[in-house]
């Protein structure tokens, strides 16, 4: 029935056995010391019948750290704990790419080691709140970032593509969009530089590119996904012209041969997304948000995105590849447990199999 998502696939240097991805998801279970657990391991290893995992947003360094509990991938330690859920994850035959995400003026100290500063493409604080140990507070003001800086926040990039290769992640994907610092220097509304890196819409789009290229010559551009979402206002996001920005962008990335570009739809936007990209990227597309798995099969079939990816729907269901394949049920997500520590809500979701057994007792 869902011939299309289940046909093997290929992106860039990464072979998929299906085309049904997890998407991203933060779960902040991480320990104090940014390092992922034993709990880790488990999660993505159930779900591992994914074609492919994209993890949870990892921070390259301390500074690029905004909430609470998210893990990070800047020392030995973390690497080497990294290096069990990899593992886990192939040995059932899945496929794995660690999502970098530098947060810039998102985070608050609380959230931060102590003299990890908030810092972003210009001193513009984001107009929001954000959760932290005690309570919802609003973001400071962050430190504009000197041009001088530029290459060093390129370089810890870099080193955390290393080190998910180290661990053995298929890949990394670069999280260019919610707000982070890649979209701050996108947008007009964050970036008011007046150095190479800010004013036009080509000095706008400079930080982006030559630090998608930093990670193509660091790891192979086969093993390099970029995800955007043209339009996207979380965490105070604003732009002029974002289907103008996004456009460019992707006429720029496109010469680079990226395993491929994971493009988020969210039709709040007003703009199409996937059209847009489309029209101005040449090569494999996974698409996102709030895809039925019958919709997903259909637009393989029409529209020739590589891949579609699903969120919530692998939170609850560990097995939800295979539960699409036999059509069964989804179970519901508890929305309560989505952030909360330990295995609640993260790991004890069961299987259809877990479930029948369950009710057999
Ligand atoms: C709990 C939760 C955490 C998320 N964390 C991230 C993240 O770390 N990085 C990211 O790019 N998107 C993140 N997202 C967005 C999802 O990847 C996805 O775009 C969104 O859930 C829509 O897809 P869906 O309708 O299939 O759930 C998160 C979403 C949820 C529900």
């Amino acid at each position: 029935m869902f011939d299309a998502l289940f046909t093997p696939l290929r992106l860039g240097d990464i072979e998929l056995q299906n085309r049904i991805v997890m998407a991203p998801m933060t779960r902040s279970r991480a320990n104090p010391d940014d390092s992922v657990s034993a709990l880790h391991v488990e999660y993505y290893a159930q779900r591992a019948t994914a074609g492919l995992i994209i993890s949870e947003g990892i921070h390259p360094s301390p500074t690029g750290k905004g909430y609470t509990l998210s893990p990070g991938l800047y020392n030995n330690q973390q690497q080497i704990l990294w290096r069990a859920v990899t593992d886990a994850v192939h040995e059932k035959g899945g496929r794995i790419v660690a999502q970098i995400m530098h947060c810039g003026r998102v985070g608050h100290p609380d959230n931060k080691a102590p003299g990890s500063e908030l810092i972003g493409p210009s001193a513009i604080p984001c107009q929001a709140e954000i959760f932290t140990p005690k309570g919802m507070q609003s973001m400071p003001t962050p430190r504009a970032i000197e041009s001088a800086e530029i290459p060093g926040i390129i370089s810890e990039y870099c080193e955390a593509a290393k080190r998910a290769m180290a661990a053995g992640f298929d890949g990394i994907e670069l999280h260019c969009t919610s707000g982070y610092l890649p979209a701050q220097f996108l947008s007009t509304g964050s970036n008011q530089r007046t150095d190479n890196y800010g004013g036009s819409l080509e000095n706008r789009l400079r930080f982006v590119v030559e630090l998608t290229q930093a990670l193509c010559d660091t790891v192979g551009p086969g093993r390099v996904g970029v995800r955007v979402c043209p339009g996207n206002p979380f965490n105070d996001l604003q732009d002029e012209d974002a289907s103008e920005t996004f456009a460019a962008l992707f006429r720029a990335l496109t010469p680079m041969s990226l395993a491929y570009l994971h493009v988020i739809r969210m039709a709040s936007t007003g703009i199409d997304n996937i059209a847009l990209a489309q029209q101005h990227f040449k090569g494999a597309l996974i698409v996102n948000d709030s895809y039925s798995p019958e919709e997903a099969n259909q637009l393989l079939v029409d529209q020739g995105a590589a891949a579609v990816s699903f969120g919530r729907p692998f939170i609850a269901n560990p097995d939800f590849v295979g539960r699409v394949a036999s059509a069964a049920p989804l179970s519901k997500m508890n929305g309560k447990t989505l952030y909360t520590p330990g295995a609640e809500g993260y790991i004890d979701y069961p299987t259809v199999e877990q479930a029948s057994l369950l009710e057999d007792q």
